[in-house]
Protein backbone atom coordinates (compact mmCIF):
# COMPACT_ATOMS: atom_id res chain seq x y z
CA UNK A 1 0.00 0.00 0.00
CA UNK A 2 1.49 3.00 -0.59
CA UNK A 3 1.78 5.49 1.97
CA UNK A 4 0.36 8.87 2.39
CA UNK A 5 2.13 12.46 1.95
CA UNK A 6 0.97 12.78 5.70
CA UNK A 7 2.80 9.27 6.42
CA UNK A 8 5.96 10.39 4.28
CA UNK A 9 5.84 14.04 6.43
CA UNK A 10 5.62 12.23 9.56
CA UNK A 11 8.71 10.49 8.18
CA UNK A 12 10.49 12.44 7.36
CA UNK A 13 10.01 14.62 10.59
CA UNK A 14 11.12 11.50 12.79
CA UNK A 15 7.64 11.74 14.22
CA UNK A 16 6.02 8.07 14.86
CA UNK A 17 3.98 6.69 12.00
CA UNK A 18 0.55 6.57 12.85
CA UNK A 19 -0.88 2.90 11.33
CA UNK A 20 -3.24 3.25 8.72
CA UNK A 21 -4.36 -0.27 8.63
CA UNK A 22 -5.25 -3.28 11.72
CA UNK A 23 -2.30 -5.42 12.07
CA UNK A 24 -4.20 -8.70 11.91
CA UNK A 25 -7.84 -7.20 10.97
CA UNK A 26 -10.38 -10.00 12.11
CA UNK A 27 -13.72 -9.41 10.34
CA UNK A 28 -16.75 -9.06 12.80
CA UNK A 29 -19.32 -7.79 10.75
CA UNK A 30 -20.71 -5.83 7.15
CA UNK A 31 -23.03 -3.82 6.19
CA UNK A 32 -25.54 -3.55 3.82
CA UNK A 33 -24.88 -1.74 0.48
CA UNK A 34 -25.57 1.27 1.10
CA UNK A 35 -26.47 4.07 -1.61
CA UNK A 36 -27.29 7.17 -1.91
CA UNK A 37 -30.96 6.44 -1.25
CA UNK A 38 -30.34 4.83 2.33
CA UNK A 39 -27.44 6.00 3.41
CA UNK A 40 -27.58 6.02 7.17
CA UNK A 41 -27.55 10.04 8.60
CA UNK A 42 -25.13 9.02 11.40
CA UNK A 43 -22.41 8.46 8.21
CA UNK A 44 -23.29 12.14 7.17
CA UNK A 45 -22.08 13.22 10.37
CA UNK A 46 -18.91 13.29 11.96
CA UNK A 47 -18.49 9.67 13.79
CA UNK A 48 -15.41 7.45 14.90
CA UNK A 49 -15.02 3.55 14.65
CA UNK A 50 -14.67 2.64 18.99
CA UNK A 51 -12.00 1.41 21.02
CA UNK A 52 -10.25 -1.32 19.24
CA UNK A 53 -12.62 -1.49 16.55
CA UNK A 54 -11.54 -0.40 13.05
CA UNK A 55 -13.59 0.00 9.69
CA UNK A 56 -12.80 -0.42 6.26
CA UNK A 57 -15.07 1.42 3.55
CA UNK A 58 -15.25 -0.49 0.04
CA UNK A 59 -16.32 1.13 -2.78
CA UNK A 60 -18.99 -1.42 -5.13
CA UNK A 61 -19.92 1.28 -7.57
CA UNK A 62 -19.90 5.09 -8.42
CA UNK A 63 -17.56 7.28 -6.15
CA UNK A 64 -17.89 9.15 -3.25
CA UNK A 65 -15.96 11.79 -1.18
CA UNK A 66 -15.32 11.40 2.35
CA UNK A 67 -13.85 13.83 5.23
CA UNK A 68 -11.92 12.69 7.80
CA UNK A 69 -10.31 14.24 11.01
CA UNK A 70 -6.50 13.96 11.25
CA UNK A 71 -4.18 15.65 13.98
CA UNK A 72 -3.81 18.24 11.24
CA UNK A 73 -7.04 18.94 10.58
CA UNK A 74 -9.86 17.85 7.99
CA UNK A 75 -8.69 15.86 4.94
CA UNK A 76 -10.99 15.18 1.91
CA UNK A 77 -10.61 12.21 -0.45
CA UNK A 78 -12.28 11.13 -3.63
CA UNK A 79 -12.60 6.79 -3.85
CA UNK A 80 -13.53 5.20 -6.79
CA UNK A 81 -15.14 1.96 -7.66
CA UNK A 82 -12.77 -0.86 -5.69
CA UNK A 83 -11.24 1.45 -3.63
CA UNK A 84 -10.89 1.08 0.00
CA UNK A 85 -10.01 3.14 2.50
CA UNK A 86 -9.40 2.06 6.41
CA UNK A 87 -10.49 4.08 9.73
CA UNK A 88 -8.72 3.76 12.57
CA UNK A 89 -10.45 3.70 16.09
CA UNK A 90 -10.86 7.04 17.00
CA UNK A 91 -10.40 8.46 13.63
CA UNK A 92 -13.77 10.75 12.60
CA UNK A 93 -14.98 10.43 9.11
CA UNK A 94 -18.09 11.88 7.20
CA UNK A 95 -19.45 11.22 3.49
CA UNK A 96 -19.64 14.43 2.04
CA UNK A 97 -20.87 13.40 -1.32
CA UNK A 98 -21.96 10.37 -3.36
CA UNK A 99 -21.96 10.03 -7.21
CA UNK A 100 -25.50 8.73 -8.07
CA UNK A 101 -25.48 5.20 -8.52
CA UNK A 102 -23.00 4.92 -6.18
CA UNK A 103 -23.24 2.24 -3.67
CA UNK A 104 -20.34 1.09 -1.13
CA UNK A 105 -20.34 -1.41 2.31
CA UNK A 106 -18.21 -0.95 5.85
CA UNK A 107 -16.27 -3.66 7.24
CA UNK A 108 -15.81 -3.47 11.17
CA UNK A 109 -13.16 -5.50 12.27
CA UNK A 110 -11.04 -6.17 15.24
CA UNK A 111 -7.01 -6.22 15.51
CA UNK A 112 -6.01 -9.44 16.85
CA UNK A 113 -2.45 -8.28 17.17
CA UNK A 114 -3.47 -5.56 19.14
CA UNK A 115 -6.22 -6.92 21.46
CA UNK A 116 -3.45 -7.44 24.43
CA UNK A 117 -2.52 -4.19 24.20
CA UNK A 118 -6.11 -2.77 23.92
CA UNK A 119 -5.09 0.86 25.55
CA UNK A 120 -2.52 1.70 23.01
CA UNK A 121 -5.00 1.78 20.17
CA UNK A 122 -6.37 4.91 21.42
CA UNK A 123 -5.10 7.45 19.13
CA UNK A 124 -3.84 9.49 21.62
CA UNK A 125 -2.45 12.46 18.60
CA UNK A 126 -4.91 14.63 19.28
CA UNK A 127 -2.83 16.06 22.18
CA UNK A 128 0.37 14.47 21.44
CA UNK A 129 1.06 15.97 18.35
CA UNK A 130 -0.54 19.43 18.97
CA UNK A 131 1.52 22.42 18.59
CA UNK A 132 2.24 23.86 22.13
CA UNK A 133 2.35 27.17 22.34
CA UNK A 134 3.03 29.16 25.61
CA UNK A 135 1.45 32.70 26.25
CA UNK A 136 1.97 34.85 29.50
CA UNK A 137 -0.80 37.71 28.25
CA UNK A 138 -4.96 37.80 27.66
CA UNK A 139 -3.79 39.83 24.74
CA UNK A 140 -1.53 37.30 23.37
CA UNK A 141 -3.72 34.68 23.63
CA UNK A 142 -6.60 36.53 22.10
CA UNK A 143 -3.51 37.41 19.12
CA UNK A 144 -3.15 34.00 18.66
CA UNK A 145 -6.81 32.66 18.73
CA UNK A 146 -7.33 35.03 16.04
CA UNK A 147 -4.49 33.87 13.84
CA UNK A 148 -5.29 30.13 13.99
CA UNK A 149 -5.77 29.10 10.92
CA UNK A 150 -8.89 27.01 10.03
CA UNK A 151 -7.54 23.44 10.87
CA UNK A 152 -5.17 24.19 12.51
CA UNK A 153 -4.97 23.67 16.79
CA UNK A 154 -2.84 24.45 19.18
CA UNK A 155 -1.72 23.29 23.20
CA UNK A 156 -1.86 26.34 24.98
CA UNK A 157 0.09 26.77 28.17
CA UNK A 158 -1.06 29.83 30.02
CA UNK A 159 0.82 32.32 32.50
CA UNK A 160 -2.46 34.06 33.93
CA UNK A 161 -5.67 33.33 35.14
CA UNK A 162 -8.13 32.86 33.53
CA UNK A 163 -11.27 35.50 33.68
CA UNK A 164 -13.28 33.97 31.39
CA UNK A 165 -13.01 31.68 27.54
CA UNK A 166 -12.13 34.33 24.99
CA UNK A 167 -14.61 33.61 22.60
CA UNK A 168 -16.97 34.75 24.32
CA UNK A 169 -17.11 37.89 22.37
CA UNK A 170 -17.39 35.90 18.99
CA UNK A 171 -20.93 34.26 17.56
CA UNK A 172 -19.04 32.70 15.24
CA UNK A 173 -18.68 29.73 17.07
CA UNK A 174 -16.14 28.16 14.84
CA UNK A 175 -13.36 28.15 17.80
CA UNK A 176 -12.99 24.64 20.22
CA UNK A 177 -12.12 25.33 23.08
CA UNK A 178 -11.25 22.13 25.23
CA UNK A 179 -9.73 22.94 28.67
CA UNK A 180 -7.73 20.72 30.16
CA UNK A 181 -6.26 21.87 33.66
CA UNK A 182 -5.92 24.62 35.65
CA UNK A 183 -4.32 26.15 38.91
CA UNK A 184 -4.04 29.48 40.22
CA UNK A 185 -2.00 31.54 38.04
CA UNK A 186 -2.36 29.40 34.69
CA UNK A 187 -4.18 27.08 32.55
CA UNK A 188 -3.48 25.02 29.95
CA UNK A 189 -6.13 24.20 26.98
CA UNK A 190 -7.05 22.85 23.37
CA UNK A 191 -8.03 25.10 20.95
CA UNK A 192 -8.58 24.60 17.27
CA UNK A 193 -10.24 26.32 14.25
CA UNK A 194 -13.30 24.79 12.71
CA UNK A 195 -13.98 26.02 8.69
CA UNK A 196 -17.71 26.03 9.68
CA UNK A 197 -19.60 26.52 12.83
CA UNK A 198 -20.04 23.59 14.84
CA UNK A 199 -22.86 22.96 16.81
CA UNK A 200 -23.66 21.55 20.45
CA UNK A 201 -23.43 17.75 19.26
CA UNK A 202 -19.99 18.35 17.54
CA UNK A 203 -18.69 20.42 20.39
CA UNK A 204 -19.41 17.42 23.20
CA UNK A 205 -18.31 14.67 20.58
CA UNK A 206 -14.93 16.27 20.01
CA UNK A 207 -14.88 17.07 24.10
CA UNK A 208 -15.41 12.97 24.01
CA UNK A 209 -11.98 12.82 21.47
CA UNK A 210 -10.51 14.98 23.54
CA UNK A 211 -10.72 12.72 26.75
CA UNK A 212 -10.13 9.25 24.93
CA UNK A 213 -6.54 11.23 23.57
CA UNK A 214 -6.15 11.89 27.56
CA UNK A 215 -7.11 8.44 28.35
CA UNK A 216 -4.38 6.58 25.64
CA UNK A 217 -1.68 9.08 27.60
CA UNK A 218 -2.99 8.33 30.84
CA UNK A 219 -2.88 4.69 30.74
CA UNK A 220 0.75 4.37 28.80
CA UNK A 221 1.73 6.26 32.13
CA UNK A 222 2.13 9.84 31.82
CA UNK A 223 0.68 11.73 35.19
CA UNK A 224 0.36 14.53 33.25
CA UNK A 225 -2.23 12.87 30.72
CA UNK A 226 -3.76 11.24 33.99
CA UNK A 227 -4.07 14.70 35.26
CA UNK A 228 -5.71 15.82 32.26
CA UNK A 229 -8.14 12.61 31.74
CA UNK A 230 -9.77 12.92 35.44
CA UNK A 231 -10.18 17.23 34.63
CA UNK A 232 -11.41 17.17 31.48
CA UNK A 233 -13.94 13.89 31.86
CA UNK A 234 -15.28 15.49 35.15
CA UNK A 235 -15.70 18.96 33.20
CA UNK A 236 -17.33 16.95 30.53
CA UNK A 237 -20.08 15.09 33.16
CA UNK A 238 -20.72 18.39 34.40
CA UNK A 239 -21.81 20.10 31.01
CA UNK A 240 -24.04 17.12 30.79
CA UNK A 241 -25.57 17.16 34.13
CA UNK A 242 -25.88 20.78 35.32
CA UNK A 243 -26.51 22.22 31.37
CA UNK A 244 -27.79 19.16 28.61
CA UNK A 245 -29.25 17.23 30.41
CA UNK A 246 -31.52 19.69 31.91
CA UNK A 247 -32.24 21.60 29.03
CA UNK A 248 -33.06 18.70 27.53
CA UNK A 249 -35.55 17.25 29.89
CA UNK A 250 -37.25 20.96 30.11
CA UNK A 251 -37.99 20.59 26.43
CA UNK A 252 -39.43 17.33 26.56
CA UNK A 253 -36.51 15.14 26.66
CA UNK A 254 -36.47 11.09 27.73
CA UNK A 255 -36.36 11.17 31.14
CA UNK A 256 -35.86 7.25 31.05
CA UNK A 257 -32.32 7.93 28.70
CA UNK A 258 -30.95 10.69 31.43
CA UNK A 259 -31.56 8.76 34.28
CA UNK A 260 -29.76 5.65 32.03
CA UNK A 261 -26.63 8.11 31.47
CA UNK A 262 -26.59 9.61 34.94
CA UNK A 263 -26.00 6.33 36.40
CA UNK A 264 -22.96 5.20 33.81
CA UNK A 265 -21.44 8.73 35.29
CA UNK A 266 -21.78 7.45 38.68
CA UNK A 267 -19.61 4.31 37.26
CA UNK A 268 -17.60 6.01 35.44
CA UNK A 269 -16.34 8.40 38.16
CA UNK A 270 -16.36 5.08 40.41
CA UNK A 271 -13.79 3.28 38.17
CA UNK A 272 -11.70 6.39 37.52
CA UNK A 273 -10.52 6.74 40.96
CA UNK A 274 -9.75 3.17 40.56
CA UNK A 275 -7.58 3.39 37.22
CA UNK A 276 -4.83 1.96 38.45
CA UNK A 277 -6.65 -1.75 39.31
CA UNK A 278 -7.00 -3.75 36.41
CA UNK A 279 -10.94 -4.97 36.47
CA UNK A 280 -12.01 -1.72 37.24
CA UNK A 281 -9.53 0.01 34.32
CA UNK A 282 -11.65 -2.86 31.81
CA UNK A 283 -14.98 -1.70 32.85
CA UNK A 284 -13.96 1.96 32.18
CA UNK A 285 -12.80 1.53 29.45
CA UNK A 286 -15.64 -0.30 28.30
CA UNK A 287 -18.32 1.87 29.71
CA UNK A 288 -16.55 5.50 28.42
CA UNK A 289 -16.94 3.58 24.89
CA UNK A 290 -20.35 2.08 24.84
CA UNK A 291 -21.47 5.27 27.00
CA UNK A 292 -19.81 8.05 24.56
CA UNK A 293 -20.92 5.56 21.20
CA UNK A 294 -24.41 6.10 22.46
CA UNK A 295 -24.21 9.80 23.06
CA UNK A 296 -22.89 10.80 19.73
CA UNK A 297 -25.48 8.40 18.27
CA UNK A 298 -28.86 8.40 19.70
CA UNK A 299 -28.76 11.49 22.60
CA UNK A 300 -27.33 14.51 21.31
CA UNK A 301 -29.28 14.12 18.01
CA UNK A 302 -32.43 13.85 19.99
CA UNK A 303 -30.75 16.98 22.30
CA UNK A 304 -30.65 18.79 19.24
CA UNK A 305 -34.04 17.52 17.62
CA UNK A 306 -35.83 18.82 21.26
CA UNK A 307 -33.60 21.95 22.42
CA UNK A 308 -34.08 23.42 19.09
CA UNK A 309 -32.48 26.79 18.52
CA UNK A 310 -31.54 27.26 22.21
CA UNK A 311 -28.65 24.99 21.41
CA UNK A 312 -26.44 27.38 20.69
CA UNK A 313 -27.10 29.03 24.44
CA UNK A 314 -26.26 25.71 25.64
CA UNK A 315 -23.28 25.22 23.42
CA UNK A 316 -21.81 28.84 24.82
CA UNK A 317 -22.15 27.72 28.49
CA UNK A 318 -20.60 24.52 27.74
CA UNK A 319 -17.24 26.04 26.38
CA UNK A 320 -17.38 28.50 28.99
CA UNK A 321 -17.32 25.31 31.58
CA UNK A 322 -14.23 25.48 33.65
CA UNK A 323 -11.81 22.93 34.86
CA UNK A 324 -11.65 22.68 38.41
CA UNK A 325 -8.65 24.18 39.74
CA UNK A 326 -6.27 20.87 40.52
CA UNK A 327 -6.25 19.83 44.23
CA UNK A 328 -3.27 18.17 45.89
CA UNK A 329 -3.86 14.55 45.75
CA UNK A 330 -4.16 12.45 48.92
CA UNK A 331 -1.55 9.75 49.68
FE1 LIG B 1 -22.34 11.31 29.39
FE1 LIG C 1 -20.61 12.67 26.89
Amino acid sequence: MKPSAEHAAARDAGLPVPRAEPEQPRLLGRSRAYTTTNLPERLRHWHAPRINRWERLWVTAGSLVIEYLRASGTTSAELGVQESRWFAPGTRWRVVHMARDTSFELEVHADVKGQAEAPQLLRTDLLEEATVVSVDAAGTLAALLDALPVGERRLVHAGFDLAGWPGQASSARTLFWHPLAAAPGGFTVLVARSGEPFDLAAYLGRDHAVIEAALGGALAGDSMYDAWLRATLERHLRIEEELVFPAYLAAGGRDAWVTGLLKEHVFLRQYLGELDQPPSRHRFLRLLDGHDEKEERVIYPDVLGHVGARATRVLDAAIAMPVRAATPMSG
